[in-house]
């Protein structure tokens, strides 16, 4: 195994050209609907499985169709979901999203994934991959307090770390992540993300600040690209020109294209090449794994816009 995903699943239903908000006893109809695979984790799994990576998944649904439908999904890009665990004490997941050309409102039920516990992932399974990666720190509080001995275990067995935090709903942005950014090797925040955990107000200080762990850190800025950040050389590149359809998943999306190269061992110019173009092709469709790209349609996209590529020159971080 290449890489192996521990965390969030759920489904999305994504409902789209709508008018407006529905008011109490009101009733709106979409234009458009899609129900799709959901989570940060999981979608980044079945990103990174149609790139080529071999890819084990581990979390939790429910005893219910919609968890079937997930765990269908997942196998059909090859991810091996031989790990998930199946609860009926609660339904799966799902994720209730109204998307507007400039806005979304969401309403969220997180059900049975919330209740995931470190005791339930087969630690064994876990150390025959060469790559542990988790997404949505915040989203797993029973898993939260589990993950450092998680990572610092399959760290001892020689497995490389990826953590991705997401948004932390109740706005805390703690809840052991300090101690466990110790144990990641990259670490890959969004611009929010990254001035919040680092309890900084701007780029440059948060940039300090993560250094000072030892790891690689990606900090995602949406359409202004991505700064990476390693070794005291903070190297910046724009995204892609695209006008997108939907940004769900993006982040996601691009962290599939970068580990996929990192995992091949690409210099960071690449990695940071690949993430980009992964995260700009997947907001052509609605939902997080739809538009994603093969590897073939990475390569022909870097090719044509290799114009739009900003010479990757490394800045000393105190610049
Ligand atoms: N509008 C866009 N145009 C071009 N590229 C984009 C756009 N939005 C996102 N991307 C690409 O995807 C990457 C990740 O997007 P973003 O910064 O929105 O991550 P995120 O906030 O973690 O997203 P997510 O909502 O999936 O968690 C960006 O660094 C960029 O390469
Ligand atoms: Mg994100």
């Amino acid at each position: 195994m290449d890489i192996v995903v521990v965390g969030d699943i759920n489904a999305d239903l994504i409902f789209t050209g709508l008018p407006s908000l529905p008011a109490f006893r009101q009733l709106k109809h979409a234009k458009g609907m899609k129900f799709t695979l959901g989570g940060s984790s999981a979608i980044f799994a079945y990103n990174i499985a149609r790139l080529g990576a071999a890819t084990g998944f581990v979390g939790k649904v429910g005893r219910d169709h919609v968890g079937d439908f997930l765990l269908d999904t997942l196998s059909s890009a090859g991810v091996d979901t031989s790990r998930v665990v199946r609860d009926a004490t609660l339904p799966t997941g799902i994720c209730v999203s109204m998307s507007f050309p400039q806005d979304y409102a969401m309403v969220s039920y997180p059900g049975i994934r919330e209740s995931f516990i470190l005791a339930e992932i087969d630690r064994d399974y876990v150390k025959r991959a060469r790559h542990l990666h988790l997404s949505s720190f915040y989203l797993q509080p029973a898993l939260q307090c589990g993950c450092l001995e998680l990572f610092r275990s399959a760290r001892a067995a020689g497995l490389t770390t990826s953590l991705d935090p997401d948004h932390d709903p109740r706005e805390q942005w703690n809840s052991g992540m300090q101690q466990l950014l110790h144990e990641v090797d990259l670490f890959l925040p969004n611009e929010t993300e990254a001035l919040r955990i680092s309890k900084t107000q701007n780029l440059t200080s948060a940039v300090r600040t993560f250094d000072s762990f030892g790891h690689t850190t990606v900090i995602k800025r949406g359409q202004d690209g991505v700064s990476v950040i390693r070794s005291g050389q903070i190297i910046s590149a724009p995204a892609f020109n695209v006008k997108p359809v939907d940004t769900t998943g993006a982040g996601d999306s691009f962290n599939a294209g970068f580990i996929f190269q990192y995992l091949h061992g690409a210099p960071l110019e690449k990695c940071i090449a690949w993430g980009n173009a992964c995260g700009a092709l997947s907001t052509r469709a609605l939902g997080g794994i739809d538009a994603f790209p093969t590897p073939s349609e990475v390569v022909q996209f870097l090719v044509e816009r290799a114009h739009e590529m900003a010479a990757l020159a490394g800045q000393p971080i105190s610049a």
